[in-house]
């Protein structure tokens, strides 16, 4: 169904075409000055150019045009050539009748859906995971369950960092702790134990432990550098141990992303394409694509139009190793054959931009995927209140499983000193500060645009005021706990008829929905979710302070008004939805 934007630009386009002037100059826009009028059409001001004529005598026919037509809405002529243009209530009342009946309020499927892989969240084994893997996780989710909405058809992957360098650190430090292990015999070929001989706080150990000791010691860390070849070469007690720690890190990681409410359909890693790899390399051989290079085997990927310098990708490095680049590329290949995307997203921060334009200009150029088919959204990073990249207090990065505590504190300091949830029991109470937090975290992030850096705040995150996502929860579970008290004294929503200022300025927020959805899936923009969400509650509290709604005693006014709340929470929660927030029932 058309928006009241869509329905302006046609009338407006039609009386445009009947003066034998182009329809799309009839285009008409959100007015950047709202005290004259909602909407405008700057069209005259191009048609006069084209036509070389006066710009305010084509307004003026155009508006006597519309005039003439009767058409639900006020126009009026301004300054040299503008066209303002207002609804009528008669107007906001059908448009918000129709978003009412409307399950999804207004937003429309994708006209072409599409099959399409989302990779994001990337955290690598036995490292813990830092604010960037955070971002990549916020922003990938809200992405999946806004190309979900739009009806594509969406695989999201997880993409662990399972096969570099940091196994064969894990590898040689657990043989030192505990070198009667089976896996480190090289006689014993099979019949490992099934249970893992590590922890996750063991991996979250011996990790730092082996790379401390590397960065000291060449000889340390050559020793893990060949358990790294040797596992990737398959020794079958390598290959155990990778298996164990794998899933013992899937296991902590699963926790972590349930907390926050994120999910992936696939948990594959890097390994799982270890076996494609002498097949790509191959391929890109045989297709003249890699070239032998001071022993290495690269891709050229540079071109002339290029700005500034791309290095070649390296496909198999002097030393015989396959590389992040390659097991990029071996994905690709496992995906095409597993899923057959359309187009893949990765979402991955900025810092990886040449590793990416790398990775895609050697797909396109052996036919691995389509020109276009894949592509990087990228992010900013996260700094902390002192403007430099995010770390803890120890100078580390952030573990994921910190910070959500953290942020889970602040909600009940917050909750508490707001008053809020007195009335809750303590399971409740504890399930509204989870969501809270989580809201917290996540609308603070997709509130930025997205290749912009941002600074990490919690003390402001948690704040039920201001742009935030708590105060978006407050809002939404305030219209709840207004519709709970209509069920209860038996009041029925109705009708919409709008007749003041303010029930029309929300109208015109709920309407502005599709539009907002579609930009934000065509930029990849989750701000763009965040500001309709904020609008629509600032929309609503300025209709709630001026249009009394259970106090009302005109009844159809006040079924009208109960509607247009009923349709701002069902909205609210859509959006908020998308952005990957709940609503409490009550706060
Ligand atoms: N594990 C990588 C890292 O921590 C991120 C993976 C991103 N996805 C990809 N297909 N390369 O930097």
């Amino acid at each position: 169904m058309p928006s009241l934007v869509e329905a302006l630009s046609r009338d407006v386009g039609a009386a445009f075409a009947a003066l034998e002037l182009p329809a799309e100059l009839g285009r008409v826009v959100e007015s950047d000055r709202p005290d004259f009028a909602p909407y405008q059409c700057n069209g005259a001001m191009a048609a006069a150019k084209q036509a070389k004529r006066n710009p305010r005598e084509i307004a003026q026919s155009i508006a006597e045009k519309l005039a003439a037509d009767h058409l639900s809405m006020k126009v009026e002529v301004a300054g040299p050539g503008f066209l303002n243009l207002t609804p009528d209530d008669a107007a906001y009342s059908t448009q918000a009748n129709v978003l009412a009946s409307d399950e999804r309020t207004g937003a429309d499927s994708a006209a072409h859906p599409l099959k399409l892989m989302i990779d994001f969240g990337g955290p690598n084994v036995a490292k813990p995971m830092h604010v960037g893997h955070l971002r990549s996780s916020v922003i990938g989710d809200c992405l999946q369950r806004l190309m979900r909405f739009r009806g594509h058809d969406v695989v999201s992957d997880i993409h662990l960092g399972d096969w570099g360098l940091q196994m064969g650190h894990l590898i040689t430090e657990l043989e030192d702790e505990q070198p009667d292990l089976p896996y480190f015999d090289g006689e014993v070929t099979g019949g490992y134990p099934s249970e893992p001989p590590v922890t996750i706080d063991d991996l979250s150990r011996l990790y730092p432990q082996a790379s401390a000791k590397a960065k000291e010691d060449p000889a340390r860390n050559e020793r893990s550098r060949k358990a790294t070849a040797e596992l990737q070469a398959g020794r079958p007690g390598y290959r155990a141990l990778l298996a164990h720690f794998i899933a013992v890190s899937i296991a902590a990681l699963k926790e972590d992303f349930n907390a926050l409410g994120v999910h992936f359909d696939l948990w594959k890693g890097e390994s799982d394409v270890n076996d494609l790899i002498p097949e790509v390399v191959a391929d890109f051989k045989a297709k003249g694509v890699a070239e032998e290079s001071d022993g290495a085997l690269i891709v050229r990927v540079a071109r002339d139009s290029d700005k500034k310098e791309l290095a070649p990708l390296i496909l198999v490095s002097s030393a015989g190793a396959a590389l992040y680049a390659t097991t990029d590329l071996a994905t690709i290949l496992e995906r095409r054959r597993e899923q057959d995307p359309q187009l893949i997203l990765y979402v991955v921060d900025l810092g990886q931009s040449d590793h990416f334009e790398q990775v895609f200009r050697a797909a396109y150029k052996a036919g691995l995927a389509q020109e276009g088919g894949l592509e990087h959204v990228k992010f900013g990073t996260v700094n902390g209140t002192d403007g430099k990249r995010l770390r803890t207090r120890a100078g580390g990065t952030f573990k994921l499983a910190d910070l959500i505590e953290q942020a889970r504190d602040r909600a009940r300091d917050r909750l508490n000193e707001a008053g809020l949830g007195a009335e809750l029991s303590k399971d409740e109470f504890e399930s509204v500060a989870v969501s809270v937090a989580n809201a917290a975290i996540k609308f603070s992030d997709l509130s930025n645009v997205r290749t912009t850096n941002y600074i990490f705040d919690l003390d402001r995150f948690v704040s039920f005021e201001g742009k935030t996502g708590p105060y978006l929860q407050y809002q939404s579970v305030r219209i709840k706990s207004i519709l709970r008290k209509a069920t209860d004294q038996g009041l029925e929503p109705g009708e919409i008829v709008v007749g003041k200022a303010e029930e029309a300025a929300l109208v015109r927020r709920l309407d502005g929905f599709n539009a907002a959805v579609i930009r934000a899936e065509r930029d990849r923009a989750p701000n763009v979710l965040c500001e309709h969400a904020y609008n629509l509650a600032q929309a609503f509290s300025g209709f709630y302070a001026n249009c009394p709604i259970l106090p009302e005693k005109d009844e159809a006014i006040r079924a009208s008004r109960l509607k247009l709340a009923a349709t701002t929470l069902r909205q609210l929660e859509l959006v908020l939805g998308l952005i990957g927030m709940d609503v409490p029932e009550r706060m």
